[in-house]
């Protein structure tokens, strides 16, 4: 009789077989456990080593060659079609061009952009394409510096050596109801690899990572009639935070603190990080590869005729930090520069006006001065030259003095730029006044800097 045979014939190590099978859907130990918070707070983050393995080696950064000469003549003179980059120089401009080719199409080198007998002609769709990500990279790293702090990224954070990322999302195709006994799906129960093989909605992209549907689920009373999230927004919310946990490779621990999903105030910083994040693939997703859904051939396209999006996983590719955190994109003077404004016609206008304006105000003042009225000036110049955009206008005081008096003052402050834009021909619908939204601005003491109005763009 053979070894397996003879267990099987005893009852108890039948049950006991039965059991390795059941448990084969959850993880193999050892598993490492890493504290992430107080002791006994619970914040403890699991890692499975043999997944670690495996995601090593798809974050390490390619060698990077040393920086060219900087002096010398410009791109945008010795060559005939340089839109973005000319203003490096001819060494800097051919070391990125090296570098991009590494990142992009190792194999196929310069021919996978260029027209060879014509290095300037644009018939390829590739070099279109890639003189807009240039401008989306320069962007992220000029204008996202909320999510990308210094480290950045370059194109090969999303590419890795690779034309088309590892990761990315299409819209799916909907459910084709005529031919379906089960009846609506609604758009979950399939067990999708992306949200864990859970039964959860299957698509939390669209409605989060290009659009801006609201993420909030949890009630902020006791009682239960004032929440007014469905379940099925819950289950949304779930699904995206499965897409986030696994494309970090992290626990819901690494941004929340479980005693409540909702609090900001008790999180770990990573997750006001992944707040901006999110905001930051919306932005991209609508304004640099929406774009250039016309730009890229048929087979390019998803199902539905949609352009190939970016989602968490497209950057971080299974690491807390993509590339582990390496500072790659500082060797590239080309991809840290704020995007220029578009020249060429072709081009949809990169969206990188300023978000956020802070004015100053002289003590007791309401009236602003010099250099402030030529920010002012120019807050108009932003909004008048993107007319989707709207303000949100909000009045700080000092601390010295009279509080009642001081909230009159930065009311009036906050009026007082209102009705500039209204008389430089802003329509009124786009401009709101708002609170201040952080209170402790205004008890510092007589101090400049308290005195002021923010405006943040949208
Ligand atoms: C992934 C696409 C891509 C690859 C690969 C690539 N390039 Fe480019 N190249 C571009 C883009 C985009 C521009 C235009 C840049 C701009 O407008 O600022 C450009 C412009 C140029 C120009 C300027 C041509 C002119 O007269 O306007 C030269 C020269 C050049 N590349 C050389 C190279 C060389 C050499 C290689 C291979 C080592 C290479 N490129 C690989 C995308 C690419
Ligand atoms: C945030 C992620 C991200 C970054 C950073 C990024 N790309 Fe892309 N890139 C994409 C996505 C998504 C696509 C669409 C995939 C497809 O081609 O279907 C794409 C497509 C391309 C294509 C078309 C390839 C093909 O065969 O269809 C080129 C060329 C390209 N990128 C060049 C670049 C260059 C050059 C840089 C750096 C200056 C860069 N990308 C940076 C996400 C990124
Ligand atoms: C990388 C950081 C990150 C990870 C990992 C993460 N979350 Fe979140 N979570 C967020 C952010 C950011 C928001 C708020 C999103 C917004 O408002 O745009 C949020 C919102 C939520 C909400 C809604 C809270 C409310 O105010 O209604 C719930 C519930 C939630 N997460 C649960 C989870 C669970 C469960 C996991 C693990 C499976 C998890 N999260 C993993 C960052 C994260
Ligand atoms: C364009 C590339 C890109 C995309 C897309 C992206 N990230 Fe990041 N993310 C980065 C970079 C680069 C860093 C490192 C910044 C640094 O060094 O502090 C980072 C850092 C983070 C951190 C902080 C990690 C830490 O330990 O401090 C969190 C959390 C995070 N990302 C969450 C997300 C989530 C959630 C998404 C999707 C909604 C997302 N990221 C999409 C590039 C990206």
């Amino acid at each position: 009789m053979s070894m397996i045979t003879r267990l099987v014939s005893s009852p108890l190590a039948l049950l006991a077989l039965a059991g390795t099978f059941l448990l084969a859907g959850c993880e193999r130990p050892p598993v490492e456990s890493i504290q992430h918070g107080y002791r006994g707070t619970g914040m403890v983050l699991v890692y499975n080593p043999r997944t670690l393995e495996r995601q090593v080696p798809l974050n390490q950064p390619p060698a990077s060659t040393p920086p060219a000469p900087t002096e010398g003549p410009k791109a945008k003179d010795a060559f005939q079609n340089v839109k973005v980059l000319g203003d490096l120089s001819v060494a800097e401009f051919t070391r990125h061009m090296n570098a991009i080719s590494q990142w992009i199409a190792p194999k196929e080198g310069c021919a996978y952009c260029h027209n060879l007998q014509n290095l300037a002609d644009d018939s390829k769709y590739t070099k279109v394409v890639a003189r807009r990500m240039i401008q989306m990279t320069q962007h992220i790293n000029a204008d996202w510096k909320t999510h990308v702090a210094g480290t950045g990224v370059t194109c090969y954070t999303c590419h890795r050596g690779q034309p088309v990322p590892q990761e990315v999302w299409f819209t799916p195709v909907p459910q084709d109801l005529k031919a379906n006994f089960i009846g609506d799906r609604a758009g979950q129960n399939i067990a999708a690899v992306n949200i864990g093989l859970t039964s959860l909605p299957e698509d939390p992209y669209t409605p989060f990572l290009k659009e801006d549907k609201p993420i909030r689920v949890t009630g902020s009373v006791h009682l239960p009639n004032d929440n007014p999230s469905s379940i099925k927004q819950a289950e949304y919310t779930y699904a995206l935070m499965f897409h986030m946990t696994q494309s970090l490779g992290v626990n819901c621990t690494f941004c929340h603190n479980t005693h409540s999903f909702q609090t900001w105030d008790s999180a770990p910083t990573q997750r006001v990080t992944a707040w901006h994040g999110i905001r930051m693939v919306r932005d991209l997703n609508n304004a640099y590869l929406e774009g250039l859904t016309p730009t890229f051939p048929k087979n390019r396209l998803g199902p539905q005729g949609d352009v190939a999006k970016v989602f968490c996983a497209t950057c971080h590719q299974g690491a807390y930090k993509p590339v582990y955190g390496a500072q790659m994109a500082k060797d590239y003077a080309g991809l840290m520069l704020a995007a220029p404004a578009s020249k060429g016609a072709a081009l949809p206008a990169p969206t990188d006006e300023p978000r956020h304006s802070v004015l100053y105000f002289g003590v007791g003042n309401a009236t602003l001065e010099g250099a402030q009225a030529k920010g002012l000036a120019q807050l108009i110049a932003t909004m008048s030259a993107a007319p989707k955009t709207t303000a949100i206008i909000a009045g700080y005081h000092s601390a010295s003095g009279e509080l009642a008096a001081n909230q009159e003052l930065a009311k009036q402050r906050a009026f007082s730029v209102r009705d500039a834009l209204l008389a430089a021909g802003i329509a009124e619908k786009r401009v709101t006044l708002e609170k201040p939204a952080k209170a402790e601005a205004n008890l510092s003491g007589e101090d400049p800097a308290a005195r002021r109005v923010e405006v943040s763009l949208k």
